[in-house]
C-alpha cells in the first residue's frame, strides 16, 4: 500500500470513507488470495498441424492437432472464428441468437493444406498451422491472423478440457453450474492473438478512449476503471472499455471484435510504408486476455457498412425521447431544490432553452439509492411537475451500490431476495461507495435484474423522466489496488456461474439492461432515457453513455471529443462529455468553446463536480453567455436535423458524430484528422480545441463545401484555414445537402444547400413521432440544381410539404481551395 494511494483516496473521499475504503482493499485482497487459484505452472500450446475439417453450412470445423477453428460465415456476410470449440452463443454482446450461416458456402480444401470459405464479400483461408486470412473479394489481404497461443494450467489436457474457460464458449461438453464448481475462482488458460494489419491502416474504437480517436502505438487494456478523480488524455484504461476495433485501410476496411469480457490488453503498433521499396512493415495489433474464449467476429465493408453489420449482430441503438436531444444541465451539488429553481429560472429568464436537469447524489438520503432527502427536496414530485410544466425534465442518478443498511427498503428487499453479489464462501461481497459500506446487486442475473428494473417506479413516482447509471464499472473505492469489487466475487452470468474476473466487464451491461427493462414495464408507452458510465459491447441497445470526469483544461476538451467519436465507432452512437469538464474552474473562453462543442453532439450536458465552479452559461460573463445563447439557439435550430440522425442510427447503425473519414475511408489525410468531424452527412463540425484560436484550419473532404456562416463554396479534397471568432466555431455544410431545421415558428423547414450542377444532393427527414413507439415517417429529398435555381424533390410526392430555404450560393468563380 502506497501511502500517496491513501492521501488520494481521502482526498477524493473524505477521512471516514478513506479508512472505509482502506479496510475494504484489505478484504478484496483477502478475499482474492482464497478465492482465486494461485497462478501455477503453466504450458504454452499452439495448435499444431492441421489434421483435416468438417464442413457445415457458413464454413465448418478446421481440426489441428492441438486445437480446432470453428469458421461460419452468417447470412448478413459477418464472420465468426471460435478456437477450442468457442462457439458465438451465449453471448453478452449479441443481440438475440446468432445469425443464421450463409448456406451457400463451406469449407472447401485450399492449395497447400489449408483450407478456405470464399463467400460475397470476404474469402477466409485457414492456413495448416493455423493462421487465419481475411480478404476481400478482390484477393487483397485486409488481416491475417497468427496461429493464437494458449498458457494453461500444466495438468490440462492438451486441448483444454479440465480448464473451466470461463464461461460463453467454454471448452468441454457442458458447462459447469454453479453447485458443480469446487469452489470459485478456477484456473483458466490465458491466450494470445497476434494479427497483421495493412502498413496504411488505421486503428479506432475499443470502446471511450481518452486519447483517440486514431489509436496510436501503444497498450490499451480491456478493463473498465474509474480513473478516480478525473482523467486526460494520458489515462487508461476509463470506464467503457470494449474488444472492438474498426481497421481502416486504402485495401478496405474492417471491423473486428473478440468476444470476451475477461481482463486483457490490446497492444497496437500502426505500419510504416516503404515508399515505393516494396519494405511495408505491417500494421500489428496483439490481444492478450487472462481467460475467456477465443472467439471474433469480422465484417469486411464500408465503415457505414461495418457498423450496420455491427449493429445487426449487437442490436440497433435505442432512441432517445426527443426531449433528451436538447440541452441538459447537471452539477454534483445543487444543494436542494431552491437552488434548482434559481438554476432553472436562470434558464427562463435568459430565454436559453433547457430540455433536462439532473439531479446527482447529493438530492438521495445519506447518498442511498432510490431515497431523497427530503430536507433539501421536501417536493420532489411538485417540483418535478412544475419544471416540466415550463419544458424541463427532471433526470436521476442511479449508482449501483446499496447502502448495507438495515431499514433501507432497497438493502431490506435485496437481502430478502438475495440478489447481491457473494464472495467464494458464500458472503455477501461488502465494498465502499458514495453511501459507505455497500452491496453490489448481481445484474448478470435475470431474477436480479427484474427486481432492481422494479425499483425505478420510486424514481417515476418522484416525477423523474430519465436516469443516468453511475459507477458501475462497478466503483469500490480502495485505498490501493483495484478499486472495483474482488475478482473472486461470484456472478451468476445467466445461470452458468463463475466470477468477476468474466462479469466486471459486463456489469454496466447488464445494468443498462436491468434498467431499461424496469422503466419500460413500469411506463411502457414511453421510449426509455438512459445512460450510463459503463458498459459493454451492446450498450446502446439500452442507451448512451457520457464522458465521466473528463478533466478541466484544454487536454480535457480534446479527450472528450475522442470519446465521444471512439464510442461511436465501437456501436455507442448517443454521448456527449461534462461541458466546462467535470473539475476545477474553465477559463470564460475555455467553457465557451466546450460549449459550442457540445452544441454538436448527441448529449448536450453541462456539468460538473461539487468542489467545482459554476457551469451555468451566465456565469462566465456578458460575451460568454451571448455565444452561448447563439450555440443554444442553433441547436434547437438542428433539433429536427437531431431527430433525424437518432432514428437513422437506429436503422443504419451509424453514429450521429461521425470522423471526417466517414464516406472516404481512402482519404489518408482524412484517417488522420482528429480535430473535427461530420455531424450526420450534411455537417462538418470543426471545433476550436486550442486557447486563443480565432482561425483554424480545416480538412474538407471530396466535394464542395460551404461555410455555413458565410455561404462561401470551398472545394475539397484539400485544406482550408476559417475564421472560427469567440461567436463561433465553424460549420461547413456539404453541397447539396438538404437538413431539416425548426423555422421561426417551430415547424420544419428544410434547408437547401445550393447542389453542384449535375451532381444532385439528398437529405432525410425523420419527422418526430414523439416519445413513444409510433413508426416514425421517414421522408426522403433530392437536391438538383436546374437552370441555376435550386430544386428540392420530394421522393413519392409533388411538393416537398415544408418550406425550403435555400442556402450557399453558387460560387461564379472557381471554389476556392487555401
Ligand atoms: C462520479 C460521476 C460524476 C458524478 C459523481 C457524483 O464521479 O462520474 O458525474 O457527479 O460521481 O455522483
Amino acid at each position: 500500500m502506497d501511502a500517496r494511494d491513501l492521501v488520494r483516496s481521502v482526498k477524493v473521499v473524505g477521512t471516514a470513507q478513506g479508512l472505509r475504503s482502506l479496510r475494504s482493499a484489505w478484504r478484496r485482497r483477502r478475499s482474492d488470495a482464497v478465492g482465486l487459484p494461485p497462478r501455477g505452472p503453466e504450458r504454452a500450446r499452439v495448435p499444431g498441424e492441421v489434421l483435416g475439417a468438417d464442413p457445415q453450412p457458413g464454413g465448418g470445423v478446421v481440426r489441428f492437432a492441438r486445437s480446432s477453428l470453428l469458421v461460419r460465415v452468417t447470412a448478413g456476410g459477418a464472420v465468426f472464428c471460435g478456437w477450442d470449440g468457442a462457439e458465438p452463443e451465449p453471448s453478452y454482446a449479441l443481440d438475440g441468437p446468432c445469425p443464421d450461416a450463409d448456406e451457400r458456402v463451406r469449407l472447401e480444401p485450399d492449395t497447400d493444406g489449408g483450407w478456405r470459405v470464399v463467400s460475397e464479400r470476404v474469402t477466409v483461408t485457414v492456413s495448416r498451422t493455423g493462421a487465419v486470412e481475411m480478404r476481400t473479394p478482390g484477393g487483397v489481404v485486409l488481416r491475417r491472423d497468427l496461429p493464437p497461443r494458449w498458457w494453461e494450467p500444466a495438468g490440462a489436457d492438451p486441448e483444454g478440457r479440465g480448464v473451466d474457460a470461463g464461461g460463453p464458449g467454454a471448452v468441454g461438453d457442458e458447462p459447469l453450474t454453479d453447485g458443480e464448481r469446487p469452489g470459485a475462482g478456477r484456473a483458466v488458460a490465458r491466450w494470445e492473438h497476434r494479427s497483421q494489419v495493412a502498413a496504411d491502416a488505421r486503428f479506432f474504437g475499443l470502446g471511450g478512449r481518452a486519447s483517440g480517436p486514431r489509436l496510436r502505438d501503444g497498450s490499451y487494456r480491456l478493463w473498465n476503471t474509474d480513473p478516480g478523480g478525473s482523467f486526460g488524455p494520458g489515462d487508461d484504461p476509463l470506464y467503457l472499455t470494449m474488444p472492438v476495433q474498426l481497421v481502416v485501410a486504402d485495401a478496405g476496411t474492417h471491423l473486428v471484435f473478440h468476444d470476451n469480457s475477461w481482463d486483457g490488453t490490446v497492444t497496437l503498433r500502426e505500419g510504416e510504408e516503404g515508399e515505393g521499396s516494396g519494405h511495408d512493415r505491417p500494421g500489428g495489433c496483439r490481444i492478450r486476455m487472462e481467460g475467456g474464449p477465443l472467439r471474433y467476429w469480422v465484417i469486411v465493408g464500408t465503415p457505414a457498412r461495418a457498423l450496420q453489420g455491427w449493429a445487426a449482430l449487437t442490436g440497433a441503438p435505442a432512441v432517445p425521447p426527443s426531449w433528451a436531444l436538447g440541452h441538459h444541465h447537471a452539477r454534483w451539488g445543487f444543494g436542494g431544490q431552491e437552488e434548482v429553481r434559481r438554476v432553472v429560472a436562470g434558464y427562463r429568464e435568459r430565454e436559453l432553452p433547457l430540455s433536462a436537469l439532473h439531479l446527482d447524489i447529493d438530492h438521495l438520503a445519506g447518498h442511498r439509492v432510490f431515497t431523497v432527502d427530503a430536507g433539501r427536496y421536501p417536493d420532489l414530485p411538485g417540483l418535478a411537475a412544475e419544471l416540466r410544466e415550463g419544458g424541463t425534465r427532471l433526470v436521476s442518478i442511479v449508482d449501483p451500490a446499496v447502502k448495507a443498511e438495515p431499514g433501507t427498503a432497497a438493502y431490506d428487499s435485496g437481502s430478502a431476495e438475495e440478489v447481491f453479489v457473494r464472495d467464494a464462501r458464500g458472503r455477501e461481497v461488502r465494498g465502499v461507495v458514495w453511501p459507505g459500506e455497500a452491496v453490489f446487486p448481481d445484474f448478470t442475473d435475470p431474477r436480479v435484474r427484474k427486481w432492481w428494473g422494479g425499483l425505478y417506479a420510486e424514481r417515476l413516482a418522484q416525477g423523474f423522466s430519465g436516469v443516468w447509471h453511475d459507477m458501475n464499472e462497478p466503483v469500490s473505492f480502495a485505498a490501493f489496488g483495484d478499486p472495483t469489487l474482488p475478482r473472486s466475487a461470484r456472478h451468476a452470468l445467466e445461470g452458468r456461474g463463475g466470477d468477476h474476473r468474466e462479469a466486471h466487464n459486463v456489469y454496466g451491461l447488464a445494468m443498462a439492461r436491468a434498467g431499461y427493462e424496469g422503466l419500460l414495464e413500469l411506463r411502457p408507452e414511453e421510449r426509455p432515457f438512459l445512460f450510463s458510465r459503463s458498459g459493454w459491447a451492446g450498450l446502446q441497445r439500452y442507451g448512451g453513455s457520457w464522458s465521466g470526469d473528463v478533466a478541466t483544461g484544454w487536454p480535457g476538451l480534446r479527450a472528450s471529443l475522442s470519446l465521444v467519436l471512439g464510442l461511436g465507432l465501437s456501436g455507442v452512437p448517443y454521448s456527449g462529455p461534462d461541458v466546462g469538464g467535470f473539475t476545477g474552474s474553465p477559463s470564460p473562453e475555455l467553457y465557451l468553446r466546450w460549449f459550442q462543442l457540445a452544441s454538436y453532439l448527441p448529449l448536450f450536458r453541462t456539468h460538473s463536480a461539487i468542489w467545482a465552479g459554476r457551469r451555468e452559461p451566465w456565469e462566465f460573463g456578458e460575451s460568454v453567455l451571448t455565444h452561448a445563447a447563439a450555440a443554444l439557439h442553433e441547436r434547437q435550430r438542428l433539433l429536427p436535423y437531431f431527430v433525424t440522425l437518432a432514428h437513422e442510427a437506429r436503422r443504419t447503425g451509424a453514429p450521429y458524430a461521425r470522423p471526417v473519414w466517414w464516406r472516404w475511408p481512402k482519404d489518408r489525410a482524412l484517417r488522420d484528422c482528429e480535430d473535427a468531424f461530420l455531424l450526420g452527412d450534411a455537417l462538418l463540425v470543426a471545433p476550436v480545441l486550442e486557447e486563443g484560436a480565432e482561425r483554424r484550419a480545416v480538412r474538407l473532404p471530396r466535394g464542395r463545401w460551404y461555410d455555413t456562416a458565410t455561404g462561401r463554396a470551398y472545394e475539397g479534397p484539400g485544406q482550408v484555414v476559417l475564421d472560427a471568432p469567440l461567436s463561433r466555431v465553424p460549420v461547413l455544410a456539404r453541397a447539396g445537402a438538404v437538413v431539416p431545421v425548426a423555422g421561426a415558428d417551430g415547424g420544419v423547414e428544410l434547408e437547401a444547400w445550393t447542389p453542384v450542377r449535375g451532381r444532385p444532393g439528398r437529405g432525410t427527414l425523420v419527422v418526430d413521432p414523439g416519445d413513444g413507439w409510433d413508426r416514425p415517417e421517414v421522408v426522403r429529398f433530392v437536391s438538383r440544381l436546374r437552370d441555376g435555381e435550386v430544386a428540392v424533390e420530394r421522393e413519392g410526392a409533388a411538393e416537398p410539404g415544408y418550406p425550403v430555404r435555400v442556402r450557399g450560393e453558387a460560387p461564379k468563380e472557381r471554389p476556392r481551395r487555401q
